[in-house]
C-alpha cells in the first residue's frame, strides 16, 4: 500500500486529490493501480518534487503538463494560458454556428495561446483552412508543439490580431473565434496567485477597461469576415452590455453560461444569428 504522507516533503501539504493527479501524471497510472502497486522510489522522488512546486503556488495543470480541451489533449506550460472549461463553450458555440465546412472555409483563432481553440476547430472541421494568431512567439512555439502532437494541420502566424493574415483572406473569413485578454489592470492584481504569478500577464490583461481587445475585434472583424460570417468571442462576466454595443454593426447575441453569467458573444455579419 502506498503511504501518501511520504510524498509530502518538509511537512508540506497539498489537497489529496491534487496529489493523486500529480502521481498519475508522473506514473501514468490511476489511483486504484497506485494503491495496489505503489510508485517506485524514483517516481516518489519526482512526485515529491512536484508537490514542492505545487505548494509554492505553481498551477496544477502546468505540473501535470496537459489538459483536455473538447476533443483534444493540449500540452500546457508557462508559455501560454491554461485553456479553461469556459473556453470550451466558445468552441461549442462556434461549431453550432458554422455547422459545416469545406476546403474553402476559413477559420481564424485570434490570440490562440496553446492553440487549443484552433486545433479543436480543425478536429471538428477537418477540411477547413484554420489559422491561429498570437502576439506571443513563446505561445506560438507551444501551439506548434500541440499541432505536431495532435497531427492537426493548423497554420500559426505571429502578429497583432488580423494583421499577419494573407491580404487575400480579408473580407472572406467564415468564422473568427477568440478568447482575448479581457481583465482590467486593476482586476489582475486581485486574481489568485497561481494565476497572476504564473500565467502570462499579456494573456490576461487587456488594458485599463478590460474591453480594449474585444472592441478592436469588433471593429477590425467587420472588415475581415465575409457576409454571413461569424465571430464567437469569450467575454468577462460583466462585459455583456459593452460587448453587445461594440458589435453594433453585426446581428449579435450575448449568451450566458449555466450560472447565468455573460460569457460568449456570438455575432454574424449581415444575416440574423439570433432567434
Ligand atoms: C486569454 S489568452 C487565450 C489563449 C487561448 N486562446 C485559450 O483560450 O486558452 C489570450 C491570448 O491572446 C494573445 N494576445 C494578446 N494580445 C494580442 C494581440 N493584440 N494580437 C494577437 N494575440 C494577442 C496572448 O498572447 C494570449 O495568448
Amino acid at each position: 500500500m502506498w503511504d501518501r504522507s511520504r510524498a509530502y516533503p518538509q511537512g508540506m501539504s497539498i489537497p489529496d486529490h491534487e496529489l493523486r493527479r500529480l502521481a498519475t501524471a508522473v506514473t501514468g497510472r490511476d489511483t486504484a493501480s497506485l494503491v495496489l502497486e505503489p510508485p517506485s522510489r524514483d517516481e516518489q522522488e519526482r512526485i515529491a518534487a512536484l508537490v514542492v512546486r505545487r505548494a509554492a503556488g505553481e498551477p496544477l495543470q502546468y505540473l501535470e503538463g496537459s489538459v483536455q480541451f473538447g476533443p483534444i489533449e493540449v500540452l500546457v506550460d508557462h508559455r501560454a494560458l491554461i485553456p479553461r472549461p469556459e473556453t470550451e463553450r466558445v468552441w461549442e458555440e462556434a461549431v453550432a454556428s458554422l455547422r459545416e465546412a469545406g476546403p474553402g472555409t476559413v477559420i481564424v483563432d485570434l490570440g490562440t495561446g496553446s492553440g487549443a481553440l484552433a486545433l479543436a476547430l480543425k478536429h471538428s472541421f477537418p477540411e477547413a483552412q484554420v489559422y491561429g494568431i498570437d502576439i506571443s512567439e513563446e505561445a506560438l512555439a507551444l501551439a506548434e508543439e500541440n499541432a505536431a502532437q495532435s497531427g492537426l494541420d493548423v497554420t500559426f502566424l505571429h502578429g497583432d490580431l488580423f494583421e499577419p493574415l494573407p491580404k487575400r483572406l480579408m473580407g472572406r473569413i467564415d468564422l473568427v473565434v477568440a478568447n482575448p485578454p479581457y481583465v482590467t489592470e486593476e482586476e489582475f492584481a486581485s486574481l489568485p496567485p497561481d494565476v497572476c504569478d504564473h500565467e502570462p500577464r499579456a494573456a490576461l490583461v487587456s488594458g485599463p477597461n478590460g474591453t480594449e481587445i474585444v472592441d478592436r475585434i469588433a471593429d477590425e472583424g467587420f472588415w475581415s469576415v465575409g457576409i454571413g460570417g461569424w465571430i464567437v468571442c469569450e467575454i468577462g462576466a460583466t462585459q455583456g452590455e459593452a460587448a453587445h454595443e461594440a458589435f453594433f454593426a453585426f446581428d449579435r447575441e450575448v449568451r450566458p453560461d449555466l450560472a447565468g453569467r455573460d460569457r460568449v458573444l456570438v455575432a454574424r455579419r449581415g444575416a440574423s444569428c439570433c432567434v
